[in-house]
């Protein structure tokens, strides 16, 4: 089903049926776990007793280690699921609520954030630019904005993908796509957005961002250990962008 024909948020009805599945398997999953985290996690600042909002949490692995490292965390997300296995996971030591990123944080005041993370998470989100200028909104002068995303040119070639189901058509737009996954236990079709590499950068800036690392990660010696034909699939095609910006405005 294309975007245009329902209201609610593209990937909500995957990660409901995901969510238990993921829980289990993210910690220690290759792509995740010695691939995308180790990236993004190299991207954050000394965040003792700094306000972290974590954007799109899942099950919170993420927010977890926030809190370890002396943040004081909120996460939101919009499946009610991952919900209950990151209050599962946090208990009580930070502010969890559901949330949907495709409306107003109206729960943030102005500059009460010093980061905004959200790994794995935009790429369900169409509109960038009012997210972004939330995002910018909630955040201190000189806050941090880390994200990742599934690389946009892995994306574009998910057309030669035999569980491609909706095909991206054109790189320079901004396109709704599914795919099946296969990676989280049963096969579940994830609808996201594909959008070229300029948008990302042009969305940025558009909200007072300035980008001050892009990582495009590279598998880690656990990831050859745990899967030794993924990981040499996974040396040679770009799978994530891990990107550091920061207020500017
Ligand atoms: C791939 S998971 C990433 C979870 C977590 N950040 C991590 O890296 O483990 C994507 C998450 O984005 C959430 N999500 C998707 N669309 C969203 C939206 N519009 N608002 C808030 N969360 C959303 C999903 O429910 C899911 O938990």
């Amino acid at each position: 089903m294309d975007d245009r024909e329902q209201d609610k948020p593209v990937a909500l009805e995957a990660y409901e049926l995901m969510a238990e599945e993921y829980n289990k398997r993210v910690p220690t999953k290759d792509y995740n776990a010695f691939l995308e985290r180790p990236a993004t996690l190299s991207l954050l600042p000394d965040i003792k007793s700094k306000h972290v909002l974590d954007a799109g949490c899942g099950p919170a692995i993420y927010a977890e280690i926030f809190l370890n490292r002396g943040a004081k965390v909120t996460a939101i997300d919009v499946s009610p699921k991952m919900i209950h296995f990151a209050k599962e996971r946090l208990g009580n030591h930070a502010t969890i609520r559901q949330a949907n990123l495709e409306e107003p944080l109206d729960f943030l005041s102005d500059k009460t954030v010093d980061l905004v993370f959200s790994s794995l998470v935009l790429d369900y989100v169409k509109d960038w630019d009012s997210l972004f200028a939330e995002f910018s909104r909630i955040l201190r002068d000189d806050g941090y904005f880390i994200f990742s995303t599934e690389h946009p040119f892995s994306k574009f070639t998910y057309k030669d993908h035999p569980r491609c189901e909706v095909l991206p058509k054109n790189y320079f737009e901004t396109e709704y796509v599914e795919f099946t996954w296969t990676g989280f236990g049963k096969a579940i079709l994830v609808p996201s957005y594909r959008r070229p590499l300029g948008t990302f950068f042009e969305c940025l800036h558009t909200a007072g961002f300035c980008v001050e690392k892009l990582i495009e990660p590279r598998p880690t010696e656990d990831f050859k250990r745990q899967n030794p034909d993924g990981y040499q699939k996974a040396s040679r095609n770009p799978s994530f962008l891990c990107i550091r910006a920061r207020k500017t405005l």
